[in-house]
């Protein structure tokens, strides 16, 4: 009898501790089936989020400095050493001369000098055969660059783009599909100076105002020297690899580039929350101080109101003769 007990007893000892022992091994795999899901799903999220931005801003995804700003490297140098220590430097290549010329300068004249605010462009016979797949679905690239100009001049009275017929004038800008979005930044006194509208660059207005703007001399609204009073760069948190981006949020004088009186978050020109981030769905790289500055940073769907008087407070009206 007590030995039939005490091997009863092991039997269910036994049953339970093999029971236990299974559901504890299940429910370890389930934690680690559900852990592995939403470290994937986590990961889809990350790359979704970075097929976005590349989708939404192509022009920061281009091989020029910042992505699509064609400038003379020891340029855009110059222009930062001099927000570390102030002064006057050789380069001003925007929109006025003159502020330049008092500095006793030599180089740059900006678009009022020799286009009085009228920019010659050239448009390249490739650019004019891309198809409206190519542009915004239903309109060609070329229809999208034409429509940007006229409202352009519509809305800026004395920013007019007329078409270069040879020998007009010594310098036009030459508007080409290319193989990203980028221009030349300013007045660069060339004939054939960069504005490529290339992949995705045309199915967005904003996004082919913010190529024009870099043309009439604007740098990225984030890069204005007092820009840490409206917005926090997170620096830790920009892409280091495969391309280093942290020196895309370097400041420039303010001296020597044209912008707004004051600090725009809504400018066509201001980069988005979470440009070039490590972790695009919940890293921001930029945030805006208030939420007003919050909802407007990065859109890219026109001029903000900031970014038309601006425009208009350089390049008149009163139109220059
Ligand atoms: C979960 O991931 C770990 C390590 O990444 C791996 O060893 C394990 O086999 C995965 N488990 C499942 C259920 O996929
Ligand atoms: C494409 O661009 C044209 C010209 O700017 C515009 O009129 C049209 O509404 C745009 N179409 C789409 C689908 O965005
Ligand atoms: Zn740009």
């Amino acid at each position: 009898m007590n030995v039939f007990r005490t091997f009863a007893l092991f039997c269910i000892a036994l049953l339970v501790s093999q029971a236990r022992a299974s559901s504890e091994a299940l429910s370890e795999e389930e934690e680690d089936t559900e852990e592995n899901n939403s470290i994937r799903e986590r990961e889809r999220l990350k790359a979704e989020a970075d097929a976005e931005q590349r989708r939404e801003y192509p022009e920061m995804y281009g091989d020029a400095e910042q992505g699509d700003m064609i400038i003379p490297k020891e340029e855009l140098e110059e222009l930062k050493r001099l927000a570390k220590v102030g002064g006057h430097g050789k380069y001003r290549t925007s929109i006025f001369n003159s502020a330049y010329f008092s500095y006793g300068g030599t180089y740059g004249y900006g678009w009022i000098y020799y286009g009085l605010g009228r920019i010659p462009y050239y448009v390249t016979p490739d650019f004019k055969q891309r198809t409206a797949a190519e542009g915004n679905g239903s309109h060609t690239p070329y229809e999208i660059f034409m429509d940007a100009i006229a409202y352009i001049k519509n809305e800026v009275a004395c920013v007019d783009f007329f078409p270069f017929e040879g020998a007009t004038t010594p310098y036009y800008v030459l508007v080409d599909y290319g193989a990203s979005c980028q221009a030349e930044i300013g007045c660069r006194m060339k004939s054939g100076q960069k504005l490529d509208l290339g992949p995705y660059c045309t199915f967005k207005r904003g996004t082919v105002l913010h190529e024009i703007m870099h043309v009439l001399g604007f740098y990225h609204e984030h890069t204005r020297q007092d820009r840490d009073s409206e917005v926090t760069v997170h620096l830790e948190n920009v892409e280091t690899s495969p391309n280093d981006r942290r020196s895309n949020f370097d400041v420039v004088s303010t001296d020597f580039v044209d912008h707004s009186p004051v600090y725009d978050c809504g400018s066509v020109m201001h980069y988005t929350h979470n440009a070039y981030s490590t972790d695009k769905f919940s890293l921001d790289t930029i945030t805006g101080k208030t939420t007003a500055c919050r909802n407007v940073m990065g859109q890219r769907v026109d001029f903000s109101p900031i970014d038309k008087a601006t425009l208009a407070a350089k390049y008149g009206p009163p139109c220059p003769a």
